[in-house]
């Protein structure tokens, strides 16, 4: 029996629910030979910020006994080159799969900047604001970390665009429920969740932190737990509240079962991020298990098991 992995969601309907997460997949180009984008439910591409970004200085990866640490310091070709070079190669090799653009900067403005270009651009499907950037403005505390701030980025986005909006949260808060809520009254479609958490490497020759910026964000199976009770919460919340937005769900996902621990948490879609940097094609291997899974249990079509920890 075939399982139906389709999920219509933001007004859109995905061939599969499963995406690459940002800044794990690049922009596509360089995968197109082990892991084509048109295979998946959706690219989510790397952060694109208003201007160019080189990132972090080097050392800004580590890996850990179970995932890894990176400092990339959101490295980005900027908008305008997005917009030349690398959204005409997506929009030729996506197939049926969604394009997601993430977004952020580091000003309130800055995100309303890039929004505005990135938005209105044929072969765009949604828009991913990262909520986890720093604010420069506001002494480097991130977006994310307060629901004031967070419905003042959510709503200045949505001034600019008419396309889908996911505000994309990270667990470094007390309540990322409240932060959920305030993402979806500001008018976000959607909520995703998780980016990283922060973490550290020591080299205990050299007797300092491994990593140039000294801390990293922590990825990979050691933050699968994390996320998953992220996304049950949020979903809970969410209904408590009489709100309606799909979930995204990430962290530490990498093969059919970790994504069917989100499903059943209350994810409509889920993201495989650090696990392709060990597998390249993780994404299509979670893809295949989702549909043995469901299939070995009879369950005909994925949306089904949605939420579905929450019934049992
Ligand atoms: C090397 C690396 C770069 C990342 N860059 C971004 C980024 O540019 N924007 C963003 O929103 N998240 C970024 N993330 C976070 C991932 O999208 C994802 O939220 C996180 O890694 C958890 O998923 P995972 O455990 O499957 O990797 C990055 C993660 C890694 C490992």
């Amino acid at each position: 029996m075939a399982v139906d992995l389709s999920v219509n969601c933001l007004g859109l309907e995905f061939q599969n629910p499963v995406l690459v997460a940002s800044g794990t997949f690049g922009y596509g180009d360089q995968y197109e030979d082990i892991m084509p984008i048109r295979e998946l439910g959706a690219l989510v591409t790397k952060t694109i910020t208003p201007r160019m970004r080189p990132g972090n200085p080097p050392p800004r990866v580590v890996e850990t006994d179970s995932g890894m640490l990176n400092t990339i310091g959101l490295a980005n070709v900027g908008q305008d080159e997005f917009l030349r070079e690398k959204l005409p190669w997506l929009v030729t090799h996506r197939g049926a799969a969604r394009v997601i653009v993430n977004v952020a900067g580091f000003a309130e403005e800055e995100f309303a900047e890039v929004a505005a270009a990135v938005g209105s651009a044929p072969g765009v499907d949604a828009l991913e604001v990262n909520l986890g950037c720093p604010n420069v403005k506001a002494g480097y505390i991130h977006f994310g970390a307060d629901p004031q701030s967070v419905r003042r980025i959510v709503s200045l986005v949505r001034s600019q665009v008419e396309l889908p909006i996911v505000a994309k949260l990270s667990p470094n808060v007390t309540d990322i429920a409240a932060l959920a809520e305030a993402a979806v009254a500001a008018g976000a479609d959607a909520v995703s969740l998780i980016n990283t958490l922060p973490g550290m490497k020591i080299d205990i020759n050299r007797r300092r932190p491994v990593l140039s910026q000294g801390f990293g964000g922590l990825s990979g199976p050691a933050v699968r737990p994390v996320g998953v009770a992220c996304v049950y919460k949020v979903y809970r919340r969410l209904a408590e509240a009489g709100m309606s937005a799909p979930i995204v769900g990430i962290g530490g996902i990498g093969c059919g079962s970790d994504a069917l621990e989100y499903i059943l948490a209350g994810a409509s879609l889920v993201q495989v991020g650090t696990a392709s940097f060990v597998r390249p094609r993780a994404a299509a291997e979670t893809i295949e298990g989702i549909a043995e899974i469901c299939d070995r249990q009879g369950v005909t079509a994925v949306t089904e098991l949605v939420g579905a920890a929450h019934r049992s």
